[in-house]
């Protein structure tokens, strides 16, 4: 039996033991300082250099060498590339990730939160189960402002149900050459069109006031000219990330309005453009991110880099670091995919301290640079108290109610090209057969950037078809055969061919050759020997090269990429709704005719902007 004295001693010594050892713990002792109530100006001035940079630095959560980096080194930012998931993909994970990361932020001297950037920019389109609507190039044919603001306040809600703040959208694009992988982000061809969805795509995002629940920080992009460049100026000889080659006058007549417009409706943040004008990347010209984007048109938000898009100005890293921040860039997103050689986050850090240190950046250039990014932090309400999310917006995911907005968007996009009689159909036919690899294929309805980068064809997330649409139409009495291959397409009254593009985004979508694939064509010349009335129904990312196929056709719908909905497309082919898409962009007679616009001198394409039939 131990004398309570000898035990009372021990405890003693245990508790002297401990108290030396935590005084000499590596882990720095933080002495926390709360923002909150302080002013973005008087927070400028409590804050080293360390936080101030910390403050500018957007790294990527695969690649974050230590979460706890998000503390030790201030980050600001934090983003999901393309498919960059947590490891079970729903909702709720989501909201767990960010309630981790924001946890880690809020450990940090200043506590400051974090703004977390997703590309959410036809939904909340990482998300398995969220709703995902149709491209732009759809919404353009929509000419719906007020539809646009609706499907964005929508993604808002499906956005912050995750936790997530930010997204990078609208893309205001005016793409000029269909050739581009890119084309689909584009509204079409016209300043006036683009603005105005733009600018409602906005105003859906980030609502009455910035610091709602249901509301999320805009990103107005590429800025500026992504869409201009000459083919075989960009990347691998193709299009994308290329030179625009066009003159100023031509620059502010098509491709500004639309920035001015984002900037009219408050949009928070703005990225800059892979794209050179004229030879100079958009990354590092000081001229158009300064002296005209923050000078002439007064955008008071922030301009964040695009995907180690600093690293792409000639030169070394530091030097980018140098160029792209003198230029303007007040925060750049630093992936930090060393795999394909990529600088890290930790390196960005370093060596932004070495320049301003050296004096290469001005510290006036940081303090402005960090004062607009708290200065949008406050208007989202980060600045008022600890991030915190109450999870409500979680069952609004993916919900009926917002997929019937889905599904009227996508009913509004489409464009009928011909029509030989034949659409409407009857909901009482004896026999409807559905065919072509679309006919059932979420994946290939919602096209790139969904769940993952690229995207994907067949069952990536929940959705109808538009297999799933007709079963769901006809009367009980009709028969509907699935015939992939069209071989069954002569026991039809009538045959519905669902054919197109397979995902794609980015330079992975450049392409010279917009012919449909000898897939596609070996099931449509299938049915077109039957004889049997034949629809068309094609899904893709922009015009394809159909001018001989239309000869054999008795109708054809441009349905786009048009997300999970696919039930809106047989509202259309059964008469539910009148179709009332109009083109947004031109429809080329043939490769020859690419580059083709409107407004150009010998214009004379299959289908002029604004073509569409109607019932
Ligand atoms: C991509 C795209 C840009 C996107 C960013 C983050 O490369 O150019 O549109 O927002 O990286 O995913």
């Amino acid at each position: 039996m131990i004398k309570q004295t000898t035990f009372l001693k021990i405890l003693v010594l245990v508790g002297i033991v401990q108290l030396l050892i935590s005084c000499n713990s590596t882990e720095p002792v933080i002495k926390h300082v709360s923002v909150q109530g302080k002013s973005v100006d008087a927070i400028v001035e409590l804050m080293t250099l360390e936080e101030k940079v910390g403050q500018m630095t957007q790294a990527e959560r695969r690649y974050l060498i230590d979460e706890k980096d998000i503390k030790d080194l201030h980050l600001g930012s934090l983003l999901s590339g393309g498919g960059s998931t947590p490891e079970t993909n729903t909702p709720s994970s989501w909201a767990d990730m960010l309630d981790r990361f924001q946890g880690l932020a809020a450990e940090s001297r200043l506590g400051i939160p974090l703004m977390y950037g997703i590309d959410a920019v036809h939904g909340h389109n990482n998300v398995v189960g969220a709703t995902i609507f149709p491209h732009n190039v759809a919404l353009g044919a929509t000419g719906n402002p007020d539809l646009v603001q609706e499907i964005a306040h929508i993604t808002a809600k499906e956005v912050r149900a995750t936790g997530i703040n930010w997204t990078f959208d609208p893309c205001v694009a005016n793409s000029r050459d269909e050739r581009w992988g890119r084309a689909y982000e584009s509204y079409g061809e016209d300043p006036t069109l683009i603005a105005a969805l733009g600018s409602a795509q906005v105003a859906g995002y980030q609502g009455a006031s910035l610091n709602s629940q249901d509301a999320i920080a805009a990103c107005t992009k590429h800025y500026i000219g992504d869409g201009a460049p000459t083919w075989s100026t960009g990347e691998n000889g193709k299009i994308d990330r290329g030179d625009a080659r066009i003159s100023e006058a031509e620059l502010r007549a098509l491709h500004l309005p639309p920035y001015q417009a984002a900037i009219e409706a408050g949009t928070a943040t703005i990225m800059a453009s892979y794209n050179s004008w004229n030879g100079t990347k958009l990354h590092g010209h000081k001229y158009l991110m300064t002296d005209l984007l923050k000078g002439e048109l007064g955008f008071q938000g922030f301009i964040i880099s695009d995907w180690a898009g600093i690293d792409e100005i000639p030169g070394d890293y530091k030097s980018d670091i140098i160029q792209s921040i003198n230029a303007g860039v007040d925060m750049v997103m630093v992936p930090g995919d060393t795999s394909k050689g990529g600088s890290t986050y930790r390196e960005f850090i370093s060596k932004l301290i070495q320049a301003v240190n050296e004096g290469s950046i001005e510290m006036s250039r940081i303090d402005d640079a960090v004062t607009r990014i708290l200065n949008v932090k406050e208007n989202m309400g980060l600045l008022d108290a600890p991030y915190s999310n109450d999870r409500a917006l979680l069952p609004t995911v993916g919900s009926p109610e917002h997929r019937a907005v889905a599904r009227r968007a996508v009913r509004e996009s489409i464009v009928m090209l011909k029509n030989e009689n034949t659409l409407p159909l009857s909901k009482d036919l004896s026999t409807v057969v559905v065919a072509g690899r679309g006919a059932d294929n979420v994946g290939m309805q919602c096209g790139g950037w969904t769940i993952s980068w690229q995207g994907g064809m067949g069952d990536i997330t929940s959705g109808t078809t538009i297999l799933d649409g007709v079963q769901a139409s006809v009367s009980p009495s009709t028969q509907v055969i699935h015939s992939a291959d069209g071989s069954q397409a002569s026991s039809a009254d009538a045959v519905i061919v669902v054919v197109g593009e397979a995902p794609y985004a980015e330079m992975h979508g450049d392409d010279e050759d917009l012919a449909l694939s000898q897939e596609d064509m070996a099931v449509l010349n299938t049915v077109i020997e039957t004889g049997k009335p034949m629809v068309v129904v094609l899904l893709s990312g922009r015009p394809m090269i159909v001018t001989e196929l239309l000869k054999d056709t008795d109708a054809f719908l441009a349905a786009w990429w048009l997300g999970t909905e696919g039930n809106g497309i047989a509202d259309v082919i059964f008469g539910d709704y009148a179709p009332t898409g109009k083109l947004s962009v031109t429809w080329p007679t043939d490769m020859s005719q690419i580059p083709i616009n409107v407004g150009d001198d010998d214009y004379s394409p299959l289908f002029p902007v604004g073509y569409g039939l109607s019932y």
